[in-house]
Parts: structure tokens; sequence; C-alpha cells
């Protein structure tokens, strides 16, 4: 039985998601300082296969000692096709669950894969005396499989706060022809080449009110292309990204976050929209601010705009 909801967790800050492999200590120790929303530590593909037991150790050893401040703490197991998925979670639950806030994992393809996580969870929970349904899950959305299944992935625990997109192993399930993750194909001349993929994840999210991340952009030294790969995303909606170098975090937290001038609009409406609908300015509906007609459809895209301004600390 899927455990009971944890509402508070789904609204976290995860503007940059900063991907840690649990193999590097000076890794996990420079990480504590770096000013991502997220950390998340690393057993799968950024860990070599005999590398992967020393990393559950190295992980639950940061998670009890480091100081992690105000980040979200996840750790990314290995996917349940693999041999090592259920020690990754014993392990790192039963060693580290009180200092832990989700398990992300990678290739989801269908609900019952999430299903199973939330058992083993809820189960080592009750065993460890946790709170049972405390610990949320990320859902790796990686291959056609999982995005045929997106709305049943998401859908199939009420511990799933976010769907992310993971562009490598996507690239690589549907045989999209390049080898540079986040660009366009070369060959595909008339758009967005993940446009679906990113909309199809978007359109899950916002249904079933989880939030939406998009994944690695590989070429670390081009900053310039990690930005414009994040703007496309987040124009559409998506609340963050991961960052894999302490240069991408920045960029993240900003494209992620409003402007300034859209905040400062967003809570200018926000004040007229209160007024005006309020008896004292005469009970309207739609009303005008300077040149603008705002109704109650403005006052949603405003608050929309005003959450997240609060949340990245406008
Ligand atoms: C991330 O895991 C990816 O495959 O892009
Ligand atoms: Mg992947």
């Amino acid at each position: 039985m899927p455990s009971t909801p944890n509402e508070p967790a789904q609204q976290r800050a995860r503007r940059s998601c900063h991907a840690v492999p649990g193999s590097n200590p000076r890794f996990l120790e420079k990480a504590q300082g770096l000013e991502s929303d997220q950390v998340f530590l690393d057993i799968e593909d950024s860990v070599a296969p005999l590398a992967k037991a020393d990393a559950r150790k190295n992980i639950v050893e940061v998670l009890n000692t480091g100081d992690w401040g105000h980040r979200v703490r996840t750790v990314r197991v290995n996917d349940w096709t693999t041999q090592w998925t259920y020690k990754d979670v014993i392990e790192v639950v039963e060693g580290a669950g009180a200092n832990l806030d989700c398990i992300m994992l990678p290739k989801v393809q269908t609900p019952e894969q999430v299903v199973a996580l939330d058992v083993l969870l809820t189960q080592i929970e009750t065993t460890m005396g946790y709170e049972v349904g405390r610990i949320g899950i990320e859902a790796q959305i990686e291959n056609a499989l999982g995005l045929i299944n997106v709305d049943a992935i998401a859908t199939a625990s009420p511990r799933v706060e976010t769907i992310i997109f993971g562009p490598a192993d996507f690239m690589a399930s549907i045989n999209m022809k390049s080898l540079v993750v986040g660009e366009q194909p070369p060959g595909y001349d008339v758009g967005d080449a993940y446009h679906y993929i990113l909309m199809r994840i978007l359109m899950a999210a916002r249904a079933h009110d989880k939030q939406a991340i998009d994944g690695p952009y590989l070429q670390i030294k081009d900053l310039e292309g990690f930005k414009r790969v994040a703007g496309r995303s987040a124009a559409l909606g998506f609340d963050g990204k991961w960052t894999l170098h302490p240069d991408q975090i920045a960029a993240a937290n900003e494209v992620y976050s409003p402007l300034q001038s859209d905040y400062d609009h967003a809570e200018n409406i926000l004040d007229a929209y209160e007024f005006y609908t309020s008896e004292k300015g005469g009970a309207k509906g739609a009303v005008m601010l300077g040149d603008e007609m705002i109704d109650e459809a403005s006052r949603k895209m405003a608050l929309v705009i005003s959450a997240k301004g609060r949340a990245a600390g406008m």
C-alpha cells in the first residue's frame, strides 16, 4: 500500500538541483558550501559499479555529519532493473533517513516501480521509527515508456514530489541523432526537438501538483549554452534544473526566478485586483491597471510569478 501524503514538501524550492557523485568525498564536502536549492548525492550513473558500495557509505556519513543548511537533501539510487537498488535504499535510509528529504528514482518506466520504492520506504520508516511518508520520491523520466506512463507515475504514490526530465538517457532511448545533451540534434531545423517531451512532463506535473525539473547540461564550460537551454524550460514553466558545475548554480537560480520587473508587476496586479474587487473599490470584475485590463485570470497568472518570487527571496 502506498504511504500517507506528505503535502508540505511538494513546494520546496528547487531552482538549482546540484548533482554530486557519492564516490567523491571532496565534492561531497564542497557541495555543502554551494548556493543550490537542492543537492542530490548520486549512486547511479556518475558512480562506477565497483565504487557503489563505498558511495553508499560516504553518503550516509555526509548526510549525518554535514551542514546542508536549507537545501533539499536527495539521494539518487540505481534503477530497479539493476542489482543495486534495494541495497542503495536500505543502506541509505536506514543509515541516514532522519537527515534525508527524498529518494530520486532514475529511469522510471511504470507506476509499479514507484509503488515498489514507496513500499520499501514505508517498511524502513516503520522499522526505524521514522515518520511514515516523510521521505519523498523524485521520478526521472528517461525513456519512451516512462513518458507514455508519466501521469500514472506522477500519481503512483503521494510521496512523488517531482517529475524530472533525463535528457541524456532519453536521447539514447529514442535513438536521437545527437551526442550533445540538451542541444538540438543536427538536421532538425523546424523547431525544438525537446518541446513535446518537456511539455508532456510539465502537463503531468501541473495536472497532479508536482514540480517539473529539467535535467543536466553536460557542456559545463559553456555557461551561455546552459542559460539558453535552461531558459527554454523556465519559459514553459519548469521549476528548476540540474546543475553539474558550481558556475551553473547561480545561473539556474536566476533563470528559474522571475525577473524583478515581472515580480513587481505581479504584486501590483494583485494589489489592484484586491482593491477593485472589494466593496471599497467598487466590487468590479475586470478592471484597468494603467493601460492593461486585468481580471481573475490575470490574478492567477500574477499569483504564480509572485509565489516564485517570494520563494526566491524577492
Ligand atoms: C540524467 O540522468 C540524464 O540521463 O540526462
Ligand atoms: Mg540518466
